[in-house]
């Protein structure tokens, strides 16, 4: 029997805290910080993780033997590593890279010199500093536009801009690096190739040996319909998108997976957890976009509640170095989130409005809670994505449309959402043949 503490307070987190809680091998479940809907599981007087002393002596005392980090930035600032140093915490099973490994996803440039060095197929880039500009203006004579700019550092999913032009080009760079808006993480910028395709994200899950990949999905990053306005975190998700068929999930594993966990262990990386492989589909071949090293989200919210009540066998043998052998159960329905928002974001999300959803628990239904919290014994909207609707149905249109009825019955001041999340996956609709992002 395990004792799991879950790290996040996202969409994501919930569905993990609703998987893992299925198990009959979780015997205590914590979500930390948490959200109005894992309050069930909430860790009341659990410190900060940065604050390590006391977080680890609240793990030693409730006796944890998991920790599930959800999000990248304990990973990327270190908390495996300092576990792993830790010899009161010997027996804590965590899982999630070291620092080491996090690096694929806290340095864009790091990950595309990794991509190089194992032949694994990506945009060509070059990487310009603050201090090159007038080189970097020279270069951006030489391109084809669009041209993808991207900060090289951690910017919340939001540091990446396509441009159309040079004009458009050298105001991105401006933002970047005169106005400062990312910070340190823009004071690197890569200049991409634009890739033509459709997007999906493929999820392996590691033991730093061996993996087993999980189901793909395709998330829609755009904030409007049609994939027109600024980028988000994501705002909705389908798995699994038709178009990822058999031949090309067995290109992502061969020319994908499997060189990047030999270039992983080429590295001496022993990487632990998942791992999240952003694609663009350009004919029937695939190019890495990013790496994330955790589950994505909303992502998440489509591929846990295909997965079984045996994923923390799974979880708990990769934090452990020895996943089980064969493959772990998978639901064969599609399952489609909609993510319903606050008003303004992804700027500045109107936040406190009192919060009402659909309530009625089901294996083919999930009101996931995101940016919830509790106030005054009332649940009110706390961030800028609250609520990701997750259904599942055996044919994909009724999957979207019971998805998107579950969404339109989230009611509180302001909400919003893609009432368009899996139309261009349905037969008959051409569309998703344009770029998905
Ligand atoms: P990233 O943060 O690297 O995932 O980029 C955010 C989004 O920008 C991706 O999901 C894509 O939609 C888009 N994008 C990034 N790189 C490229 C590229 N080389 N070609 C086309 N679109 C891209
Ligand atoms: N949905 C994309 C991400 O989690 O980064």
């Amino acid at each position: 029997m395990l004792r799991i503490l879950i790290l996040g307070s996202g969409g994501r987190e919930h569905a993990m805290a609703v998987n893992l809680s299925s198990s009959p091998l979780c015997d205590e479940l914590w979500v930390h910080p948490g959200n109005a809907g894992t309050r069930h599981w909430a860790a009341k007087d659990c410190p900060d993780w940065r604050d390590f002393g006391t977080w680890s002596r609240w793990v030693r005392e409730h006796r944890v033997d998991l920790v599930v980090v959800g999000p990248e930035d304990p990973l990327v600032q270190g908390l495996v590593d300092q576990c792993k140093g830790d010899p009161e915490l010997a027996h804590l099973a965590v899982l999630g890279p070291d620092q080491a490994g996090a690096r694929l996803e806290g340095s864009k440039d790091f990950s595309k010199a990794f991509m190089h060095r194992y032949g694994i197929p990506t945009a060509k880039a070059r990487t310009f500093e603050a201090s090159e500009r007038l080189e970097a203006e020279r270069y951006l004579d030489t391109v084809n536009y669009p041209l993808v700019l991207k900060a090289d550092g951690l910017a919340a999913g939001k540091g990446v801009v396509i441009c159309a032009s040079r004009e458009e080009a050298v105001v991105a760079l401006d933002m970047f690096w005169v106005q400062n808006r990312f910070g340190n993480s823009g004071s690197k910028v890569l200049f991409e190739q634009f890739l033509n395709g459709v997007e999906c994200s493929v999820f392996v899950l590691c033991d730093g040996n061996r993996s087993v990949t999980l189901p793909v999905a395709k998330d829609y990053k755009r904030v409007g319909n049609g994939d027109t306005g600024p980028n988000t975190g994501g705002m909705g998700a389908v798995s699994p998108p038709p178009f990822a068929d058999n031949l090309f999930l067995q290109r992502v594993e061969g020319r994908i997976v499997r060189p990047t966990l030999e270039g992983l262990k080429q590295e001496g990386i022993e990487y632990r957890g998942f791992l999240f492989v952003g694609l663009m589909k350009v004919g029937e071949d695939p190019y890495v976009i990013e790496y994330n090293v955790r589950m994505g989200d909303p992502e998440t919210q489509v591929v846990f509640p295909r997965l079984g009540p045996d994923m923390l066998q799974w979880m708990y043998g990769a934090a452990q170095g020895q996943l089980p052998h064969g493959a772990p159960w998978v639901d064969p329905r599609y399952a489609v989130t909609t993510v319903v928002c606050s008003e303004g974001y992804p700027s500045e999300p109107k936040t406190g409005a009192m919060m009402q959803w659909p309530n009625e628990p089901g294996d083919d239904r999930y009101c996931f809670h995101a940016g919830t919290a509790w106030k005054e014994n009332q649940v009110v909207n706390s961030g800028g994505r609250v609520m990701a609707t997750t259904a599942l149905h055996p044919e994909l249109d009724q999957a979207v449309l019971k998805s998107r009825n579950l969404a339109s019955a989230v009611d509180f001041d302001g909400a919003f959402y893609r009432s368009d999340i899996g139309d261009d996956l349905l037969s008959g609709n051409r569309s998703f043949s344009r770029n998905g992002s």
